[in-house]
């Protein structure tokens, strides 16, 4: 498995993770504890962990428990209201 690099926008200040293509993203953001929060557990059904991924064409929202990772990319962990 390749390995792919994710930046992590914070208030903070960015972080960049090292993850293996094809992880799923909640798995990559609790290893590397970024705060994200999770009352689902990541069963898909809450819906509050959502992370903006940002490409050439804009951002968009995915669930972070529903998705896996497979290129470089940037993120920021979308704050629970
Ligand atoms: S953790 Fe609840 S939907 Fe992802």
């Amino acid at each position: 498995m390749a390995e792919i690099t994710i930046i992590v926008k914070q208030d903070d200040g960015d972080k960049v993770i090292k993850a293996t293509s094809g992880a799923n993203l909640l798995s990559i953001l609790k290893e590397n504890n970024i705060p994200i929060h999770t009352p689902c557990g990541g069963c898909g059904f809450c819906t509050c962990c959502k992370v903006e991924v940002f490409g050439k064409n804009g951002s968009t929202e995915l669930l972070a428990c529903r998705n896996s990772i497979y290129a470089d990319c940037t993120i920021r962990v979308v704050p629970f209201p």
